[in-house]
């Protein structure tokens, strides 16, 4: 039996922009995670897929066609080579919240091909993981970036631009956030359509909205790379401000962004596709119990805090150490 591992996701800095080549900023959330067991099945009718948390029970040849289950395990076989279809049992767990931006469908993928690696006994560089999670993207997202496979096979803080090899950010000096859902469920393909929609009515206000994004995740890189992490709100604030003239906030959204300020954070936004989902602000040790205490009394549906560490810790995945 294998059991492997993945966190959940929040993009600090960059989200849409990077879906146009613009570079963006995530870091993994491991106080959430997806969970995949790979073990030998008994009755010899092939692979058996069994998510509870889905409500979703059935045989890989049984599956509907285009099921992201069906298709991460599909591909990770073929691409391990496992020629005739193997008795075995996946089960996947997730404590990630669904469709609200913490990567909950990806986290699933990135889980299952690890849990599968390890019982076929086979090692995987972090770049085949996310590869083979992109594809499955695809089907969830449409046209995603390939921001949220990546940081979280990577499980590390990551400067992203798409096509790029992702850099993996150092911070100088830890730093808190505090993440908050709306409990708005917000599908990304339907926002990110709608972004490229307008693009297309207005290219030139809609780069240019993008360019300075870019330049907001451009500096933030500087100063969580440099310690600056005070910095961190006022670019937060900015880049919210450009997300509004995107046109992907929301009042829920502006709901907690505007009690995380109030109680004291330097700086919040929202964090991923937008229109519901998560916000993220920026805390201190000081700060954190009582923007968490206005979040949640302002309707946040769950509300997580988290520290982005400093300097760079090794992690095994597949055994959760
Ligand atoms: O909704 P999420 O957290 O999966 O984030 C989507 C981020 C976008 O930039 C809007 C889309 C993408 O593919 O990068």
């Amino acid at each position: 039996m294998s059991t492997a591992y993945a966190p959940g996701k929040s993009i600090l800095f960059g989200e849409h922009a990077v879906v146009y080549g613009r570079p963006a900023i995530a870091v993994p959330i491991r106080q959430v995670r997806a969970q995949a067991t790979v073990q030998a099945g008994k009755t010899g009718k092939g692979v058996f897929l069994s998510a509870p948390n889905m409500n979703w029970e059935c045989y890989l040849t049984e599956s509907p066609k285009g099921h992201p289950l069906r298709a991460i395990v599909m591909n990770t076989l073929s691409y391990l080579r496992v020629s005739a279809e193997p008795d075995i049992i996946v089960r996947v767990d997730s404590t990630i919240p669904i469709a609200c931006g913490l990567g909950s469908g990806t986290a699933v993928s990135v889980a299952i091909v690890r849990a599968l690696a390890e019982y076929f006994g086979i090692q995987l560089p972090r770049e085949a993981v996310s590869e083979l999670a992109f594809e499955v993207e695809k089907i969830h997202h449409g046209t995603p970036s390939g921001i949220d496979n990546t940081v979280i096979a990577y499980e590390r803080p990551v400067y992203f631009v798409k096509g790029q090899t992702p850099v993996i950010l150092i911070p100088a000096r830890s730093f808190q956030l505090i993440v908050a859902d709306t409990g708005v469920c917000s599908p990304t393909r339907a926002v990110v359509a709608d972004v490229r929609s307008k693009w297309e009515c207005d290219p030139r206000q809609y780069s240019s909205l993008f360019d300075e994004i870019g330049e907001v995740s451009w500096a933030a890189r500087q100063s969580i790379e440099s310690g600056r992490t005070n910095d961190l709100g006022p670019l937060m604030n900015r880049n919210q401000e450009l997300l509004r003239a995107v046109g992907v906030s929301s009042p829920e959204l502006e709901r907690l962004i505007e009690a995380a300020l109030q109680a004291g954070a330097s700086g919040a936004k929202l964090s991923g596709a937008g229109r519901g989902g998560n916000m993220i602000a920026l805390v201190t040790e000081e700060t954190a119990p009582r923007v968490e205490k206005a979040l949640r009394a302002s309707g946040a549906a769950h509300v997580i805090v988290t520290e982005v560490a400093s300097g760079t810790t090794d992690i095994h995945s597949a055994d959760g150490t």
